[in-house]
């Protein structure tokens, strides 16, 4: 039997199937998923080595691809060799939506998706992380992710059957276009391609942009081929997947925060062995300290390299125009209270002193 994964746990894919379909379909997913916890169990019941799967969809030399292989180095020293991980980057096992689908039911144990993207699993509040210019830099970001929200936010992820281990830094995401953006003016009528949170649909909707939820290993074509007109990253991204060939300006807005939050099958990590358990426990926090420690200086690099390339005209927004974007961007904070709660927002407010009558 064909076993259907993909958007299984999402309305709209299971909108067109009849009920038959959707029960077969969770059928499915549960014995795979059984399969592949007995499958692991038995491992570990036979010595072997206790094999996880770490997918993701940036290239390996980007701050999270050089956290997950640090992680496996890490697991492998302090496990003396009994935890295997194997890494696969830029989406080189499954896209976006589907490597969550695919960590639920057991077919790969450990991810680190953008915050962005947990919106679609139900857990909506991590769109907080996404409302623009929520924070003034990576202390007032840090503030969130080592504090109580942080830790509260990963909590929402159980009944999912998901643990959530720590968060990972990336960076502010800066826009690219073909054409120059000094304002949100300049966005009007262009179309974004986003990450599939409905916070940044509204950030585009309520400067007049056109937002397009796309995978992003689909960014590039879709900018080669005209699909979209830009999209929002931080450098890392934007040069690793070469976005700089196929965009030409790159403006430093610092719009918007990316990170990750590297989660795990719960019912896999509950079972591991407790001494291993612990092990790779300390693996992650050796990992989060490593990645945390590099993000910003990758992003600096990168755009060294973006400039270098000469392909893309880079521009820094002066104060005076940031100022404007943000006063611009800011009804989708008021707008999004719905979906993430006005209690949430108003907590994040208040733990970083940002002041929305200041703009
Ligand atoms: C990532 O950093 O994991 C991808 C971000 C994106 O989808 O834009």
């Amino acid at each position: 039997m064909e076993i259907q994964h993909r958007g299984f746990f999402t309305t709209p894919s299971v909108g067109g199937r009849s009920k038959f379909g959707v029960a077969c379909a969770w059928m499915a997913c549960a014995f795979t998923a059984s399969v592949a916890m007995f499958c692991g169990t038995s491992a570990m019941a036979q010595g072997g080595p206790i094999v996880i799967k770490f997918s993701h969809v940036v290239t390996a030399n980007t701050p999270k691809g050089l956290a997950a292989e640090y992680f496996a180095k890490r697991a492998a020293e302090l496990t003396g060799g009994r935890v295997k991980v194997q890494v696969f980057p830029n989406s080189s096992l499954y896209k976006d939506k589907e490597e969550m689908e695919a960590l639920q039911v057991g077919e790969v144990q450990m991810l680190a998706p953008s915050l962005a993207k947990f919106g679609p699993l139900g857990v909506k509040e991590f769109e907080v992380f996404d409302l623009p210019y929520i924070f003034d830099g990576q202390n007032e970001a840090r503030l969130i992710t080592n504090g109580r929200v942080g830790k509260e936010l990963l909590s929402k992820l159980e009944p999912r059957g998901i643990k959530g281990l720590a968060f990972w830094e990336n960076g502010f995401k800066q826009f690219s276009a073909n054409t120059p953006i000094r304002s949100a003016a300049d966005m009007r009528g262009k179309k974004f391609r986003i990450q599939s949170s409905r916070v940044l649909e509204e950030q585009m909707r309520v400067v007049g942009a056109l937002p397009l939820p796309m995978a992003f290993s689909e960014v590039y074509q879709a900018l080669l081929t005209g699909v979209v007109d830009g999209q929002e990253n931080p450098i890392s991204n934007f040069y690793t997947q070469k976005m700089h060939e196929v965009q030409k300006h790159l403006t430093i807005s610092d719009h918007g925060y990316l990170g990750y939050a590297v989660i795990t099958n719960k019912k896999f990590w509950d079972g591991l062995p407790t001494e291993v358990r612990g092990q790779l426990e300390v693996a992650v926090k050796d990992a989060t300290h490593y990645a945390n420690s590099i993000a910003a200086q990758k992003n600096e690099d990168d755009l060294k390299g973006v400039i270098a390339s000469g392909r893309t005209q880079v521009y820094r927004m002066t104060l005076a125009e940031k100022k404007a974007m943000k006063k611009a961007f800011l009804p989708a904070h008021a707008n999004m209270e719905g979906r993430i709660g006005k209690d949430l927002i108003q907590r994040v407010y208040r733990e970083t002193n940002f002041d929305p009558r200041r703009f």
